[in-house]
């Protein structure tokens, strides 16, 4: 299986799920597309007409039993490990429904021209570099019903470069001209679950036929290999019902219903950012005074406004924003290094969670314009000087800035495990990439190489 799957880059588990399994599986997301709870619902013609519903991880909290089904079916979690060779974590729990009609246009469909692949730096769920899909139709994807296509070995196009010491660019392929593309039918039956690596191009096909085509389009990461943009967050109740060996699967959930979800607008369950911003000299900005104390920036997390359910949880856009209007810094990308979730601050019973990122400077303790900041004063401190002043009681939760300095200079976790971090960008960052959609010239482009005002190269 493991080498099939790094040779094609796709492999699917044949009758991994009985018909029963798989009926009581979709029961309840069947269910929630039928009374139009699910996320598009706002978004055109609701189901039952034709278009593409989704449904995140809110169906998880009112039928966590599902789980046991699906993200932590004992053989598909195990399929997923061994290909992974260590523990995974749950990223992505998103259902497709699509009517009859559903990817039909005006014109005859063009086989190729909806090829794409799912590394994206500015998802939670596509911001990592050691990843893969699992998809469970939920009925047989024939010609007629619209099979998911996969170009085998197109994974292979895209390379993970070497760290420069805390996070990896990626030579990212473009995907070209329809023409130019390959795209095989896995045959996927209803009880087949269809593993993917995270690069993989792929294509799903419109919908001829007369009955729904519906299916859950999981990602897992390996644990090594962290979202960029953070962590998704789960509802609490799909972690409580896991199994001992399941629960590292959903680390990170909220029990108070704010998790990723699309509800009046976006919701991600997360309230703060905090920032370890690092020089060129490996000097850590602190904010503060040698009177009050000195921390690391901090600002209110809020998601952007644009954001898709897919999007949630990524906070970047916000913190960079403050971060540019009140320190006068640009910081063009962020990678995730940890969450503090905490009782709430003021002491009531609310939940509270904190996004920490870092980010490494090209130039060695730039002067900063902290007018617009209320502590007034800000200082480049070494590791030496970051652990005096923890020593000192001076640092706020100096011990875990310790902490996230060590994992974010040796690239480690919080277990001192080695880590992939790689690039994370904000949501609205969208507009900026092309390459992982076709219609590209031939070639890669390389994610991590940012211009003078903090965008993305042009392709
Ligand atoms: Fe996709």
């Amino acid at each position: 299986m493991k080498n099939e799957f790094e040779e094609n880059g796709y492999f699917v588990l044949r009758g991994v799920l009985t018909e029963a399994e798989v009926d009581r599986l979709a029961r309840p997301i069947r269910a929630a597309f039928t009374r139009g709870d699910y996320v598009t619902v706002r978004k055109g013609p609701a189901y039952p007409l034709p278009g593409i519903h989704a449904m995140g991880p809110r169906v998880l909290e009112d039928h966590p039993e599902i789980a046991e089904l699906s993200l932590a079916h004992p053989k598909i979690m195990a399929a997923i490990q061994e290909i992974f060779g260590e523990p995974a974590v749950l990223a992505q729990y998103w259902s497709i429904m699509r009517p009859p009609g559903a990817g039909l246009g005006d014109k005859p469909f063009v086989k190729g021209s909806g090829a794409h692949y799912d590394y994206k730096p500015w998802r939670t769920v596509g911001s990592f570099v050691k990843w893969m899909f699992a998809v469970i139709p939920f009925a047989d994807y024939t010609e007629t019903a619209g099979p998911l296509t996969v170009a085998p070995g197109s994974h292979r196009k895209t390379t993970v470069l070497p760290s420069d010491g805390r996070v990896h660019q990626v030579d990212a392929a473009r995907v070209p001209a329809p023409a130019d593309i390959t795209l095989v039918d896995p045959g996927l039956k209803k009880g087949d679950v269809v593993l993917m690596d995270g690069f993989l191009w792929h294509e799903p096909r419109p919908n001829y036929g007369n009955a729904d085509r519906a299916g859950l389009y999981m990602k897992f990461h390996a644990k090594s290999s962290p979202p960029a943009c953070g962590p998704t967050i789960y509802p609490s109740a799909v972690h409580e019902i896991l199994p001992d060996d399941a629960r590292h699967l959903v680390p990170y959930h909220r029990g108070d219903g704010r998790y990723a979800a699309i509800r009046d607008e976006p919701v991600g369950g997360v309230d703060e950012g905090r920032l370890l911003i690092e020089d060129s000299e490996e000097k850590v900005l602190v904010l503060g005074n040698d009177t009050d104390g000195w921390r690391l920036p901090k600002y209110a997390a809020a998601e952007d406004a644009t954001a898709g359910i897919l999007d949630v949880c990524n906070v970047m856009g916000s913190v960079t924003g403050q971060a540019r209007e009140q320190l006068g810094l640009q910081l063009p990308w962020l990678s995730w290094l940890a969450d503090l979730a905490d009782p709430a601050p003021d002491g009531d019973a609310d939940q509270w969670r904190c996004r920490v990122y870092g980010h490494r400077l090209p130039v060695a303790a730039p002067a900063l314009d902290t007018a617009r900041d209320t502590t007034g004063q800000y200082r480049w401190m070494s590791a030496d000087d970051l652990a005096g002043a923890n020593a000192a009681g001076m640092l706020e939760r100096g011990a875990e800035v310790l902490e996230w300095l060590r994992m974010w200079q040796r690239e480690e976790d919080a277990d001192g495990l080695p880590v992939t971090r790689s690039y994370g960008v904000p949501t609205t960052d969208v507009a900026h990439y092309s390459y992982n959609r076709n219609g590209n010239p031939a070639g890669t482009y390389r994610v991590g190489v940012f211009d003078d005002h903090g965008r993305p190269v042009p392709a």
